[in-house]
């Protein structure tokens, strides 16, 4: 019998092996995942499906979105990019829904020479950890995307990363969940409940007390807030907040080129700029980066730097629509590195802290979770995100991610 695999007592009324905290991508994920491994699991979040997937654009973006110092990361990003296709195949033919996955590739191109130092710099960087990336001048930029701006300097063409949409990819989670038997309580769970050295469930928002064998903290920036949770365990995540935009491309006559055919990104004035075009018509474009707590507020100066680093990237792109704009929140760690599987606290467990990689690691959180659940073992890939590198005495993190010490871009 799996760990969390409870023995039946005839006598108790039914309770779940598994209990997730947070309906969230990371919350589904693990719940589908644990389900399918046979798990009885039960989900608590009070609007399951919500969280930062509603707000991301879904960049698969191990490549473009390389930091000096998170090679082991590349390693997790990369081997979740490619199970990617599968997954989403699974996930389809589980739910009857499309998961809004495209293999379309990405340009991140340069503006001005210091974007284009920047740029060289990541160039650099991918060979060394023999990343698939060409470097391209400006005119050919143009010509793979000729919606560019005409001053663009040069860019990496790198064809592996890809994109999927957050919220067509979590519907689909949702529907698979409740046909894998998933128990949804559509409350906020307000109390990890601890007995005899292990956590042994949680209480709800509406009073409900669930036992379960393992719990897993899925709860994306909210996770290190549970009351309840030994302040040994409790997991380093801090929220980052971004402001995205959506906006409507115009329908293009058959034949003739998209709008924009792939991701492009940018570094503009030294902060990263996306621009994520869907099938459906939907450009998302993202992201500030601020820290600034729980506000999730729009600001006219957020939406305005982002039109403006946007415009000066694909001028004709403030013609389009101004559909949508959110705000959400990343879960960052101390070194940007997820927190994954068992804790210090028996039946315990963590999926959080993606920050940036929230949408491209779902994949791999959830076979990494399940796995967890199912043998009480992280696998090889997962084990140096385990959540005991931020134990108290464990010392610096052996650095899946690197230490945060000034804003990312
Ligand atoms: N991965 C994109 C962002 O966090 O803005």
């Amino acid at each position: 019998m799996p760990p969390s695999a409870t023995p039946p007592n005839p006598t108790d009324p039914p309770h779940p092996d598994v209990l997730v905290l947070g309906g969230g991508l990371m919350g589904l994920v693990t719940a589908w995942r644990a389900a399918r491994r046979g798990l009885r699991t039960a989900l608590a979040d009070p609007e399951p499906g919500g969280g930062a997937g509603r707000v991301a654009a879904g960049m698969l973006a191990a490549v473009t979105e390389l930091h000096h110092g998170e090679e082991t990361l590349l390693g997790l990003n990369l081997a979740s990019a490619r199970r990617y296709p599968d997954f989403v195949a699974e996930l389809e033919e589980a739910s009857g829904l499309d998961a809004g996955y495209r293999a379309c590739g990405t340009l991140a191109v340069a503006l001005d020479a210091d974007d284009r130092a920047h740029l060289r710099e990541l160039h650099a960087l991918q060979v060394r950890c023999g990343l698939e990336s060409v470097w391209l001048p400006g005119r050919e930029c143009r010509r793979l995307e000729p919606m560019l701006a005409p001053g663009v300097r040069g860019g990496l063409r790198v064809d592996g990363d890809h994109q999927t949409d957050p919220r067509r990819l979590t519907a689909a989670l949702l529907v698979a969940c409740e046909r894998a038997g998933v128990a949804f309580h559509r409350t906020r769970a307000t109390r990890l409940t601890v007995a005899g050295g292990r956590a042994t469930g949680a209480e709800l928002a509406d009073g409900t007390r669930i036992a379960a064998g393992s719990t897993v903290l899925a709860a994306g920036s909210l996770s290190g807030r549970l009351a309840g949770v030994p302040d040994e365990v409790r997991p380093p995540v801090r929220p980052v907040k971004g402001q995205v935009l959506r906006l409507r491309l115009p329908r293009m006559p058959r034949g003739s080129p998209a709008f924009l055919s792939r991701t492009v990104r940018a570094v503009v004035r030294g902060g990263p700029l996306y621009l994520v075009p869907r099938e459906n018509g939907e450009l998302v474009v993202g992201a500030t980066t601020e820290e600034l707590g729980w506000d999730t507020t729009v600001t006219a100066g957020g939406v305005y730097e982002l039109l403006r680093d946007a415009h000066e990237l694909v001028p004709g792109l403030t013609e389009l629509p101004l559909v949508e704009t959110c705000a959400g929140l990343r879960p960052a760690s101390p070194d940007n590195a997820p927190l994954l599987g068992p804790t210090a606290l028996p039946g315990l467990l963590l999926a959080t802290g993606h920050f940036r990689n929230g949408v491209l690691l779902t994949p791999i959180t959830g076979d990494a979770l399940a796995e967890a659940l199912t043998t009480g073992r992280l696998p090889e890939e997962a084990r140096p995100f385990s959540p005991d590198r931020f134990a108290p005495g464990a010392g610096a993190p052996a650095a899946p991610g690197r230490v945060l010490q000034e804003q990312q871009v």
